[in-house]
């Protein structure tokens, strides 16, 4: 069987509209928390994405009626099970962490294989066990491939983590909902993605109190009812869009956005040298004629995101001058580096710095290594001169919604091809 590979051939202007889906890193913790309601759930926004796809198989796994039509997802979890979960489906995405969580909180055990995801270096879930372990679970590592997390029953504790989590955060919540008592969650995460899985548990009849600030508080409750939510726009697509509209932009509106969300990455591009309006809940923004050079340094919400540092850079080769990027969460997070090199950049990465110097770029063979590599190799194929073929694109898929027509429809000269 061929492997899919997207060529672009760089160079064109774009021009249109483009309409944000939900939140990926939300979509992917809302979906496993269902599993804590006792009745229907209605999940909509999703984006349309294969860890959507994943995460909805794994809820059939335990005997959970789904039923996803285009971005809506009804769940009735009458006659879930608690069943051990295969590795294969959970090892291909980070996200299916969220299981433990909230098996743990709906059943006081489960067992799962070991999550997988982007290859971004180390990412180790040792706050995530801290958390379970504070309140009552003991966990079996012994097996290489999966583990057992299991309490008599969830107690309320003081969880001080050690190193601000998003998944962490999330996860101790879902534990948490139902445990008996108070949980206090320090120095937790204030992600967007966090506070819409608070509201979501929230509509459930959960208490939570906090989501946004480092200090959540969470008063456990026997039962959880269904609700209807929808999921908040994903940050990322809307700031990847924002890099390809500053890229090659003639006009680009960009619909369905939470402009705060966005702001740390606005204020990097006005001071690149874009002009860019904002509206409510739209930006629009066009190409500038001359860029000048940015410090980037990744850091926890409200900071840059991690996760647009990749598909930035290749705006940073456009600047007249040399620009640093700083990862401070994923320090490793540079395997797009070698890439971008590859199409003629002129771009070093050494300890968790990535200096960048005016480049033309050209088109070439690319691998996305992960995801946000994979967005970044989308930035950087609409501006070489020529074709770039990048492959090992299922990462891109894994998280952009249908973005190879998005961007034909903006006037790319994009397509797919089996190799
Ligand atoms: N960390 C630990 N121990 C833990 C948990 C995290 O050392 O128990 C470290 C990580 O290795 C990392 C830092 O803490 O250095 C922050 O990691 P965090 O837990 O916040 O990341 P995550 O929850 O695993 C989510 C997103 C990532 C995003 C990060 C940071 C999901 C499914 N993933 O990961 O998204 O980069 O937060 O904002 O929500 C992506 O969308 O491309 C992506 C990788």
């Amino acid at each position: 069987m061929g492997q899919e590979v997207i060529k672009i051939r760089g160079g064109q202007t774009l021009k249109g509209e483009v309409n944000i889906n939900g939140a990926k890193n939300s979509a992917v913790a809302i979906i496993p928390a269902a599993i804590l309601a006792e009745d229907n759930v209605t999940i909509k926004g999703l984006p349309q994405i294969s860890d959507v796809e994943t995460l909805v198989s794994l809820l059939g796994d335990l005997n959970i009626k789904t039923n996803l039509t285009g971005t809506t997802l009804e769940v009735d979890p009458e006659e879930i099970i608690n069943a051990p979960l295969p590795n294969q489906k959970v090892e291909s995405l980070r996200a299916s962490y969220y299981m433990m969580g909230a098996m743990l909180g709906r059943f006081n055990k489960c067992v799962i294989g070991l999550p997988g995801g982007c290859p971004l270096g180390p990412r180790p879930i040792d706050q995530h066990i801290k958390g379970f372990k504070a309140l009552g679970a003991t966990i079996d590592e012994s097996s290489e491939t999966s583990m057992k997390i299991e309490a008599d029953k969830l107690v309320g504790a003081n969880i001080f983590l050690d190193i601000v989590s998003v998944g962490a955060t999330i996860n101790i919540m879902l534990a948490a909902v139902r445990a008996e008592g108070q949980t206090v969650i320090e120095n937790a995460a204030k992600e967007p993605e966090v506070v819409d899985v608070a509201r979501f548990l929230i509509s459930l009849g959960a208490d939570i109190k906090g989501a946004g600030t480092s200090t959540l508080k969470i008063n456990g409750v026997k039962h959880l009812h269904g609700s209807e939510h929808q999921v908040i726009p994903d940050r990322i697509e809307a700031g990847t869009y924002m890099c390809i509209a500053a890229a090659c932009g003639e006009e680009i509106k960009i619909n369905n956005i939470i402009p705060t969300h966005v702001e740390p990455l606005i204020v990097k591009l006005k001071e690149l040298g874009l002009d860019i309006n904002v509206g409510e809940d739209h930006t629009q923004i066009k190409r500038g004629n001359k860029y000048t050079s940015v410090d980037i340094k990744t850091l926890v919400y409200p900071g840059f995101a991690t996760d647009l540092q990749q598909p930035i850079t290749p705006l940073l080769f456009m600047a007249d001058g040399v620009s640093f990027v700083t990862e401070t969460i994923y320090p490793a997070r540079f395997k797009h580096v070698d890439e971008l090199k590859n199409m003629g950049a002129d771009i070093v990465a050494d300890n968790g710095t990535a200096t960048i110097k005016p480049s033309k770029l050209k088109g070439a063979k690319v691998y996305a290594s992960d995801l946000r590599a994979g967005a970044s190799l989308i930035v950087a194929g609409l501006i070489a001169e020529g074709v770039t073929t990048i492959y090992n694109v299922k990462h891109i898929h894994r998280g952009y919604t249908n973005i190879v027509n998005t961007l034909k429809s903006l006037g790319a000269d994009i397509w797919t091809e089996e190799v």
